[in-house]
């Protein structure tokens, strides 16, 4: 089966201003992950996704864009990203950008425009409304601080921010809107880039006759749900999120949307790719109409994996991309989400780290790896608000001492757990002050971590053969020497297991079963027995090829001694590849 990139692709989110610091002011920097490209080569990732790198005023990290075609000057300059772009494809690692579609920055040039006066040639380039009774428009919400609607005095009417009000949302509804972006896509395309990531697409348009919302929550109630003594299930609470945004979120208008942009990448020479952020299947249109992919993100939801969710999301997953044609994507976090690693008991982090990396790597899809996953970084609780600069947290700290009244230090403690900021913190290069990251005397952008001098740092990893590092580069090795790990028909075996997640790989001429065993016990698995199942070894006497064991497992005739949080794959094609 012939592959595109993308298919084949093992991808790297790098968030720019946490990655690598070239010029030693604290902020990462493109000539920084240029110097970094080597790094990512021995990885052996084969694209970027680089998080904003345009000029913003960082109300929420770059995802406040002030001008489309630039780059920030904290960055660097223009000239600097096509050093990076040239030497990142010299060692042939594809690179796609960010596109944040549904919001400008507040202070971008077109929304200057469009708030000076009700009869700017921009005024509808944004949601202008007027208000009612004395209020907003209506009662909607935005995700991230509040109402949706700002009061702009200077010409008395409310704009629409579906995030912060330091994001005003573009009316997509108005042609000129989409020219104007479908030209900042095309000059980027242009100077070669591989294709994008799509920002928050689900809310780039909202119901144009602004009913209220029926959910009786607001943004602070549903804030509060997760912190309620008997907290709802969290899929209850997903519900109800989902209830109060029904009228912000997927409507009409979209997948029209979604097309258009795909005829401008078609322009392009080369499979210039979409990602979008977003699970629905829809986003596929026709199978080749759409989005390229979109994330896996319920399987993503699923962290700490037990085996069986895993076998329910990917039948589930599977069956419905495989009615329009379409490719998985699956991902452990992001800069939202921030480090999985988080997720687990520390006694068991590291075992588990390398059993959800080894899922990742080897079930149908592409994977999608955040950068400091690979060498185990978590989350940094701040100490200080100042601290703090995802301008999300102070939005909670400020309703928690007003609305709900609570305490300075109980507000505190609800924000900086909140805070995406923990798991944005800056890469560990070396067991370093700073983490290496910066000059010692410098104060990065957010604190660093202190755990890179427990070994939590690249350098002291790429050292050691044990390290998470090295079992990244070894399984994405893998993943290029069996062509069937990321090409390969997929099939779940053993499906009454609650503690062994195995299935086969396969294609026209490869077999790979892979046993992971989420256990703390050691386990016996009857792998010929399960192997039958699906075709399995031709020759009964056959012994599999043993291509990777996490602790030198005991093959057997018919079974495996799997040590306790073990990863094993076996190589069941008769003869050599
Ligand atoms: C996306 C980004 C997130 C950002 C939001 C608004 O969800 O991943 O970081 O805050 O969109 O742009
Ligand atoms: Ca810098």
């Amino acid at each position: 089966m012939t592959l595109k990139w993308w298919q084949k692709a093992v991808f790297y989110q790098i968030y720019p201003r946490s990655f690598a610091d070239g010029n030693g002011d604290g902020i990462g920097d493109f000539p920084g992950i240029t110097s970094k490209l080597d790094y990512l080569q021995e990885l052996g990732v084969d694209a970027i996704w680089l998080s904003p790198h345009f000029p913003s005023p960082q109300y929420d990290c770059g995802y406040d864009v002030t001008d489309y075609c630039g780059v920030a000057p904290e960055y660097g300059t223009l000239q600097d990203f096509e050093v990076f772009l040239q030497a990142a494809h010299a060692r042939s690692i594809r690179v796609i950008l960010d596109l944040v579609l549904n919001h400008t920055s507040h202070l971008h040039p077109w929304f200057l425009e469009s708030r000076a006066s009700r009869h700017n040639s921009k005024r509808d380039w944004y949601i202008w409304r007027d208000g009612k009774n004395g209020g907003p428009p209506n009662n909607w919400s935005s995700l991230f601080d509040g109402s949706a609607w700002e009061f702009d005095a200077q010409t008395g009417q409310y704009y629409y921010h579906h995030f912060l009000k330091e994001q005003p949302d573009l009316n997509w509804r108005n042609p000129e809107v989409k020219a104007a972006m479908w030209e900042a896509v095309r000059f980027w395309l242009r100077l070669g880039v591989d294709g994008f990531r799509l920002d928050a697409i689900a809310s780039t348009f909202e119901r144009q006759d602004l009913p209220d919302s029926t959910s009786g929550y607001d943004l602070a109630q549903l804030r509060a749900l997760d912190r309620a003594e008997k907290p709802l299930s969290r899929a209850k609470i997903r519900k109800l999120w989902a209830k109060t945004f029904e009228h912000q979120f997927s409507q009409p208008g979209l997948h029209e949307l979604m097309k258009e942009l795909r005829l401008v990448m078609d322009e392009f020479p080369g499979d210039r790719m979409l990602v979008g952020e977003d699970e629905k299947i829809a986003f596929h249109g026709n199978g080749n109409d759409e989005l390229d992919l979109v994330f896996n993100f319920p399987l993503m939801r699923k962290i700490p994996f037990r085996p069986a969710a895993v076998r329910r999301n990917q039948a589930e997953r599977l069956s419905d991309l495989a009615k329009v044609n379409a490719w998985p994507c699956n991902t452990l976090g992001n800069h939202d989400t921030g480090h999985y690693i988080s997720h687990f008991r520390p006694e068991e982090a590291q075992a588990q780290a390398r059993l959800h990396t080894a899922a990742l790597l080897t079930l149908r899809g592409t994977p999608f790896l955040y950068n400091g996953d690979e060498i185990g970084m978590d989350h940094l609780i701040l100490e200080r608000i100042e601290d703090i600069r995802d301008v999300t947290a102070n939005w909670l700290y400020t309703t928690d001492c007003s609305l709900l009244q609570l305490s300075h230090e109980a507000a505190l403690a609800h924000a900086v757990s909140a805070t995406r900021d923990k798991g944005r913190t800056p890469m560990h290069w070396h067991n370093a002050p700073q983490g290496g990251f910066c000059p010692a005397d410098i104060r990065p952008w957010l604190p660093v971590n202190p755990n890179y001098s427990q070994g939590v740092n690249t350098a002291d990893q790429a050292n050691d053969p044990k390290s998470l590092l090295n079992f990244h580069r070894r399984l994405i090795q893998l993943r290029r020497a069996y062509p069937c790990l990321a090409d390969g028909e997929q099939a779940m075996l053993h499906e009454h297991s609650r503690h062994i997640l195995a299935f086969l790989r396969w294609n026209a001429g490869q077999r790979v079963l892979v046993t992971l065993n989420f256990s703390p016990q050691p386990r016996r698995f009857h792998w010929r027995a399960a192997a039958a199942a699906q075709g399995g070894l031709q020759d009964a006497d056959a012994l599999p090829e043993l291509i990777f064991s996490l602790s030198d497992t005991g093959l057997k005739q018919n079974t495996l001694l799997l040590a306790p949080y073990d990863i094993v794959l076996l190589m069941l094609t008769d003869g050599k590849k």
